[in-house]
C-alpha cells in the first residue's frame, strides 16, 4: 500500500497517476480532494522536500474532445501571472502523453463552503474574508484577469484560515475582450451568475466577478444563498429581477453594500475602488493606508520553471 494519505477513494485513475508521478520521481500521491468534468485534484507530497501540494490532473483526451486545450493553457498562464497571498500558487506544470498536471500550493483548511455549512459567519468574520476576497479579485482585475466562476467552493483556506482563491479554469484575460469591450462566453455556476450573462448580452468580466462577490458576502453572513429555487427558471427570474430578502440580523450598513454589489445594472454596480471606500468594508480596517493588493508584485517570468509548451 502507498504510505501517504487516506486511500479510501483509490481507483484506476489514481493508480494511473501514482505511477505517472513515480515516473516524474517527485511526488507521492495521496487522497482525492475533489473532481470536475475534466480534472481530479489529489493531495500529494514532494518526496524530496516533504512539502504537501495539491495536484490537479487534467485529462488531455477529455480536454481535446471539448476543444478546451486553449482554456487549459490559459489557466496555466493566468495562475503563473498571479502572485498574491490570497491566490493559490502554481508550483509547476508536468505533462505526459495523456495528462497535464498542475502542481499547486496545498490549502489545508479545504473549502470555505464546508466551514459555512457548519454555521453562518458573524459580520466581523464575513468582513475579514470579504476583504481578502476583494484584495485577490482587485489584484486580478488590475492585471486584466477575470475569474468568472467565483463561489465558496473555489475559495480555500490554508492552515491559518487564510483565504485562497483557486480554479481559474473559466478565467478570461482582457485580450479575449471583443471590439465592443465585452466578453461573450456563457459561463459560471447558476446561483452565482450575473443577470447580464442570463440576458446573453456581452458582459464586463470585472462586473460579473463583483456580482459573484456580492453573492459570496451574502452567503457568508446569511448562511444561505440570496437567489435560490429548486426550479431553475424561477431562480433565473429572481436573479434577473434582483429579488432577494436580507435576513433580519443584517445591519443597515451591510444591507447597503450588498445591495450595491447585487445591483442588476452592471453600469451602476459598485466598483472595486468604491468597495474599498465603503464604510462597512473599511470598518476594522482603518489602519490600512494602501490598497492591500498594491503590496504584491508580479512574479518575474524568469524566476519560473513553468513552461507553457510543456505539452
Ligand atoms: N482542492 C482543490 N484545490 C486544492 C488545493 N490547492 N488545496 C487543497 N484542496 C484543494
Amino acid at each position: 500500500m502507498p504510505a501517504f494519505g487516506d486511500h479510501s477513494s483509490m481507483n484506476n485513475w489514481l493508480s494511473d497517476i501514482s505511477s505517472e508521478m513515480a515516473l516524474f520521481g517527485k511526488y507521492e500521491v495521496g487522497k482525492l480532494l475533489g473532481h470536475g468534468a475534466f480534472a481530479k485534484v489529489y493531495q500529494a507530497r514532494n518526496v524530496k522536500t516533504g512539502e504537501t501540494v495539491a495536484i490537479k490532473a487534467v485529462s488531455k483526451r477529455k480536454v481535446l474532445r471539448g476543444k478546451l486545450m486553449a482554456q487549459v493553457k490559459m489557466e496555466i498562464a493566468i495562475m503563473h501571472r498571479l502572485n498574491h497571498p490570497n491566490i493559490v500558487k502554481l508550483v509547476e506544470v508536468l505533462a505526459t502523453k495523456t495528462k497535464v498536471y498542475f502542481v499547486m500550493e496545498y490549502a489545508k483548511g479545504g473549502e470555505l463552503s464546508s466551514r459555512i455549512k457548519k454555521g453562518r459567519f458573524s459580520e466581523d468574520l464575513s468582513r475579514r474574508y470579504f476583504q481578502k476576497l476583494i484584495s485577490a479579485v482587485g489584484f486580478c482585475h488590475l492585471r486584466g484577469v477575470y475569474h468568472r466562476d467565483l463561489k465558496p467552493e473555489n475559495l480555500l483556506l490554508d492552515e491559518n484560515w487564510n483565504l485562497k482563491v483557486t480554479d481559474f479554469g473559466l478565467s478570461a484575460v482582457s485580450e479575449q475582450v471583443r471590439q465592443d469591450g465585452l466578453l461573450h462566453t456563457l459561463c459560471g455556476t447558476p446561483a452565482y451568475v450575473a443577470p447580464e450573462i442570463l440576458a446573453k448580452r456581452g458582459y464586463d468580466g470585472a462586473k460579473v466577478d463583483i456580482w459573484a462577490c456580492g453573492i459570496i458576502l451574502f452567503f457568508l453572513h446569511a448562511g444561505y444563498l440570496p437567489f435560490d429555487d429548486s426550479n431553475m427558471t424561477m431562480m433565473y427570474r429572481k436573479i434577473y429581477r434582483g429579488e432577494f430578502k436580507f435576513p433580519k440580523w443584517t445591519s443597515p450598513e451591510l444591507q447597503r453594500l450588498i445591495s450595491h454589489l447585487l445591483d442588476t445594472n452592471p453600469e451602476t454596480r459598485i466598483t472595486i475602488d468604491e468597495i474599498m471606500n465603503d464604510p462597512w468594508f473599511k470598518d476594522g480596517f482603518k489602519e490600512v493606508k494602501v490598497h492591500p493588493f498594491f503590496d504584491f508584485e508580479m512574479k518575474e517570468e524568469t524566476q519560473s520553471n513553468i513552461r507553457l509548451n510543456a505539452f
